[in-house]
C-alpha cells in the first residue's frame, strides 16, 4: 500500500517562518517561496568538529590510516575507555578492518587473482576501485580484512571501507566517501565466473554471455598462460577437499545481474548473501558524511534517521545491528556496547570541504530555497519524510526491495528488521553534501553529474527497469544561469 508519509506533526515546523526576505525571486517559479519552506534555516549551517583530531581526509594515505595506529586501536580503547579519542580511534580501525566474524573471498583466490592479473585486478584489487592497503605485506585492499575460516581455509571479509572509503577527484582519500569507482559487480564475477570456468569440465553455457563478457580479458590470459590456471587449481584444493566447502556460485540469471551493475552500484538481497527478495533493484552507494545525530534530528522535529535510500532504518545504530546480521555474522556478538566505537566515529565524519575555494554561493542559495528546500530543508538537506516515485518520477524497480516476491508489505526471506524500521516502499530525500566529490547521482546511480541532473547536460535515456535514469526532473525548467548558480551552490558544502 503506497502512502505519503509525513513522518512528524512538526512537519508544521517549516511553517514558521516562510517570510522569503533573503532569498531574491526565481524567474521559472512564480517568485513566491513555497510556505512551507524555513528560508531562516540554513541546512548545511557548518557543524562543530567531533573527530578528535583524527586524520579523516589527506592525499596521504598512511597518515589517513594513523600511521599504523589502528592496529593496536581498539586495545588501547580497552585499556582506558573514558578517552574518547581512543574510542574513535578504535571506531577507525573497525571501519577498515573489522569482518563481524563473517567469512568472506577465499585467500588463496585472491591471492591469485592479485598476483596473475595486473592489468584487470592489480595490486590492492586498485584496477576494481579499491584502495590498496600501504601497511599490508600481502598487497590486499583497504576494505577487505581477516574473516572467518572456511574449513581449513583462510578468507577475507569486506568491512566499511571498500564501499565507503575512496578517492576525492582532487587526489585526496578520504574516509566516508561513496567509492564510486569501485567495480563490485565485475569483482564477484572474477570471484565466481573466473574460477568456475578455470576448473576442469567448466561449462560456457551454464553461464551468462554478459558476465563471461565482463571476464573475458581474464581468461584471455589464462588461455594463454595454462600455468595460470593450474596455479589455481593447486590454490584452491584445501578449498575444495577440507571442510567441504566448495567455490561460491551464481545463477546466470545474477550473473548477468552483475554484470550490469555500473560500479559505486550493487544489490544486496542476492546471492551470495543468504536473503534473496527476488526484486532486481540497484542502490548507489550513499556518503557517511554528516549523518543526523539523535539531537540534531530532535531539533528538526524528525523522528527518523532514514537510513538508506527507501529511508525505514531509524538510526544508526540499527543501521549496524543489520549489517552484521545481514553479513551472516552473530548478532548476539555485536550488541550496541560493542558497535559503539564504529557508530561515534561514523557520526565524527565530515563532508570534506573541495580544494578550490567556492566561489560567491548567494544566488545558488536563493534558488536552492525557493526550488528545492521544501524536501531537502533537514540537516544537510536531508527531507523529513517519505517520497512516492510517482511523485519523484525516477526508477521504481526498488519500490518491492525487500518485499518481493509476494509484496505482502512484511520484509521477505528471512530478513529480520528492526523493531520500528520498515518498508516504505518509498523513497526518502538524501543529504546533499560532497556533491561535488560524487560521480553517480540518484539512488540507483543512473546520472552521472549534477549537470544531468539538472539538465544542463543530456541525460542518459535509459528506461531498462532498475537502471532509469528519468525523473526528479526539478529545477530543469529554470534558466541556464539559476541552474548554474545551483550546481556551484552544490558543490560548495
Ligand atoms: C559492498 C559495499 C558496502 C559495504 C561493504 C558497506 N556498505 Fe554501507 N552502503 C552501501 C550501499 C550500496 C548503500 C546504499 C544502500 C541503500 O540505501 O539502499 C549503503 C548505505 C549505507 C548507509 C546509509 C547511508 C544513508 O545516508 O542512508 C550507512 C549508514 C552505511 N551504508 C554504513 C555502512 C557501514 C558502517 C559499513 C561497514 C560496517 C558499510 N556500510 C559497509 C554499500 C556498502
Ligand atoms: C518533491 C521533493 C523534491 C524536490 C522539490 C527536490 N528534490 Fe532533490 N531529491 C528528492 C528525492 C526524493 C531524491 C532521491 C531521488 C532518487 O534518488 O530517486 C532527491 C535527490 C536529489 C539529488 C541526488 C543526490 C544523490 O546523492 O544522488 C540531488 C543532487 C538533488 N535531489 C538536488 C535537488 C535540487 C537542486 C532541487 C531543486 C532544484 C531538488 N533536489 C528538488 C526530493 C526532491
Amino acid at each position: 500500500m503506497q502512502k505519503r508519509v509525513c513522518l512528524t506533526s512538526s512537519c508544521l515546523l517549516f511553517l514558521l517562518s516562510a517570510c522569503g526576505g533573503s532569498s531574491s525571486p526565481a524567474p521559472g517559479g512564480d517568485g513566491v517561496p513555497d510556505a512551507n519552506v524555513d528560508v531562516a534555516r540554513d541546512p548545511f549551517a557548518p557543524q562543530p568538529d567531533t573527530s578528535e583530531g583524527l586524520t579523516n581526509v589527506s592525499a596521504d594515505l598512511r597518515a589517513l590510516l594513523e600511521n599504523g595506529a589502528l592496529a593496536t586501536a581498539c586495545a588501547d580503547y580497552a585499556a582506558a575507555p573514558a578517552d574518547r579519542r581512543k574510542r574513535l580511534l578504535c571506531g577507525k580501525a573497525m571501519f577498515f578492518y573489522e569482518g563481524f566474524g563473517t567469512a568472506g573471498v577465499p585467500v588463496p583466490l585472491a591471492d591469485w587473482l592479485i598476483a596473475n592479473f595486473p592489468d584487470d585486478v592489480g595490486p590492492g584489487f586498485g584496477k576494481l576501485g579499491m584502495v590498496p592497503d600501504p601497511f599490508s605485506t600481502k598487497s590486499y585492499p583497504l576494505g577487505l580484512a581477516p574473516g572467518a575460516p572456511i574449513g581449513s581455509v583462510g578468507t577475507l571479509a569486506f568491512t566499511c571501507a571498500s564501499c565507503h572509503f575512496g578517492k576525492l577527484p582532487d587526489g585526496r582519500y578520504a574516509v566516508g566517501a561513496a567509492n564510486h569507482a569501485y567495480d563490485y559487480g565485475r569483482m564477484n564475477l572474477m570471484l565466481t565466473v573466473v574460477p568456475a570456468m578455470a576448473m576442469p569440465g567448466a561449462n560456457e553455457a551454464a553461464h551468462d554471455p554478459g558476465a563471461l563478457a565482463a571476464v573475458k580479458p581474464l581468461r584471455d590470459r589464462m588461455a594463454a598462460n595454462p600455468g595460470i590456471q593450474t596455479s589455481l587449481i593447486t590454490a584452491m584444493l584445501p578449498l575444495i577437499s577440507g571442510g567441504g566447502a566448495s567455490l561460491p556460485e551464481f545463477t546466470a540469471e545474477n550473473e548477468s545481474y552483475y554484470a550490469r551493475w555500473r560500479s559505486g552500484t550493487m544489490d544486496f538481497f542476492i546471492q551470495p548473501l543468504p536473503f534473496d527478495d527476488r526484486v532486481h533493484t540497484i542502490s548507489k552507494i550513499s556518503s557517511l558524511w554528516c549523518l543526523p545525530t539523535r539531537s540534531e534530528l530532535t531539533a528538526a522535529g524528525i523522528p527518523s534517521a532514514m537510513l538508506s535510500w527507501t529511508g525505514g532504518t531509524t538510526s544508526l545504530e540499527h543501521f549496524l545491528t543489520g549489517f552484521v546480521d545481514l553479513g551472516g555474522g552473530k548478532v548476539a556478538d555485536w550488541p550496541d556496547a560493542r558497535l559503539a566505537p564504529l557508530h561515534d566515529y561514523i557520526e565524527s565524519l565530515r563532508a570534506p570541504a573541495p580544494a578550490a575555494a567556492p566561489a560567491d554561493v548567494s544566488r545558488g542559495r536563493a534558488v536552492f530555497v525557493v526550488e528545492c528546500q521544501s524536501c531537502h530543508g533537514g540537516p544537510r538537506g536531508m527531507g523529513d519524510r517519505f517520497y512516492t516515485y510517482e511523485e519523484i518520477g525516477t526508477d521504481d524497480a526498488m519500490k518491492w526491495w525487500a518485499d518481493g516476491p509476494d509484496h505482502d508489505g512484511q520484509p521477505c526471506c528471512g530478513l529480520r528488521f528492526l523493531p520500528g524500521d520498515t518498508l516504505t516502499h518509498a523513497l526518502k530525500s538524501p543529504r546533499l553534501v560532497g556533491m561535488w566529490a560524487a560521480s553517480r547521482f540518484l539512488h540507483n546511480g543512473s546520472l552521472d553529474s549534477l549537470e544531468q541532473l539538472l539538465c544542463l547536460a543530456p541525460r542518459p535515456d535509459v528506461t531498462v527497469p532498475a537502471f532509469g535514469s528519468r525523473g526528479h526532473d526539478f529545477g530543469c525548467a529554470l534558466p541556464d544561469d539559476e541552474r548554474t548558480a545551483l550546481v556551484q551552490y552544490l558543490r560548495a558544502h
